[in-house]
């Protein structure tokens, strides 16, 4: 019997990606959604990569526990995976209400209906940012993480020891809870049939949808936020993650926790490549790989950002078996066709 995963956040850009190689692995796939941050486009997409039109779909807000708990009355679920969260760093400085109850709001809903409903696997997407300005470069899991500088940040780090706590109280009791963090650095690109992909509401924060909306003509100008750290190129470096293999770490560590694999009741995986680039190179990549010339400046540092991180890989390369394995480049290349199929439309 197939087992079923509850994907919550499952019609967004990494929860989308994350239910294809899911169903592609074998897997029944129930999505949670309240679609505050994204409409249908990557749910359909979802169905026609996959050929299966009948994903159960329930539009939901997870902070809302009566309907969490009706789902697990109705669908039996053998493990989640929690994306169901905002992420927008400056909104959660401005917000911090806001952010703290959606976040922690809806993972506590989400563990009290597991634990209630005789235990589950428990996956949380985490992020690297929860290491801060980290000084020993690459990080492991085992750096220490730094005080949050923003809301959002303070809420990754909650809600891992939450779900840590959660793990350590129910082992041993009728309802288990194992659970799984993965700390992912900067997922980016798009699935190859280029019918999914990130859909930033607004101005995009982030790098390369700008990069993409600029290219596309969406906006003027790609800012490059400082060229005088001290990097080689004098941008800042980070470890770009394409979002399909990020998507097959989870189907590792899924089944890592079904097939009663962990060492521990909770654990915590860096998901990156293991290897920095710096924004000038994956902006020089991007031109390179898709024949084109960005419009772009250099403009001051944007508050907030570190100078460098990336992340030391080895322990997800041993204990999930997983590794990063697309090249930058048909990830950019696949950044570029999602964005022209969305003009497209
Ligand atoms: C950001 C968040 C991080 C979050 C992640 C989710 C901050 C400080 N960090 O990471 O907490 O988990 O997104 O994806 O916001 N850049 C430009 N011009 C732009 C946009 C970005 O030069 O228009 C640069 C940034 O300065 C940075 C790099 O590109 O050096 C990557 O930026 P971004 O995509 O926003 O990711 P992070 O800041 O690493």
């Amino acid at each position: 019997m197939s087992k079923t995963v509850l994907v919550s956040g499952g019609a967004g850009y990494i929860g989308s990606h994350v239910s294809v190689e899911l169903i592609n692995s074998g897997y029944n796939v129930v999505v949670a959604d309240n679609m505050s941050n994204c409409d249908m486009t990557c749910f359909e997409g979802v169905k026609k990569i996959t050929g299966k039109d009948d994903i159960p779909f329930y539009q939901i807000d997870c902070c809302d526990y009566e309907s969490v708990v009706k789902l697990f009355d109705e669908q039996k679920i053998d493990a989640v995976i929690h994306f169901a969260a905002y992420k927008a760093v400056g909104e959660s400085v401005a917000q911090p209400i806001m952010y703290y109850r959606n976040n922690l709001v809806s993972f506590l809903n989400i563990l009290e209906a597991a634990k209630n409903h005789g235990g589950c696997n428990v996956l949380f997407s985490s992020s690297a940012t929860v290491y801060g300005e980290a000084q020993d470069l690459p990080v492991t899991e085992q750096t220490p993480r730094l005080p949050a500088t923003s809301p959002y940040g303070n809420t990754k780090q909650m809600c891992e020891d939450i779900l840590r706590d959660v793990v350590k109280a129910t082992a041993g009791s009728e309802g288990v809870v194992k659970g799984i963090a993965l700390r992912y650095f900067n997922p980016i690109g798009a699935h190859p049939s280029a019918l999914i992909g990130e859909l930033p509401r607004g101005v995009p924060n982030n790098l390369v949808p700008f990069i993409t909306q600029t290219a596309v003509g969406k906006r003027e100008c790609l800012s490059i936020f400082g060229n005088d750290y001290p990097t080689e190129d004098g941008t800042c470096l980070r470890d770009y993650i394409d979002i399909v293999d990020l998507a097959k770490a989870h189907v590792a560590a899924v089944a890592r926790m079904l097939d009663d694999r962990m060492k521990e009741g909770y654990e915590i995986f860096n998901v990156g490549t293991g290897r920095p680039v710096s924004v000038y190179e994956l902006v020089t990549v991007f031109e390179k790989v898709n024949g084109l010339k960005l419009n772009y400046k250099f403009a001051p540092r944007r508050p907030g950002d570190v100078v460098a991180i990336w992340a030391d890989t080895r322990l997800a390369n041993e204990e999930l078996g997983w590794q990063a394995e697309r090249p930058l480049e048909e990830t950019l290349a696949s950044a570029w066709a999602w964005e022209k199929h969305l003009a497209e439309k």
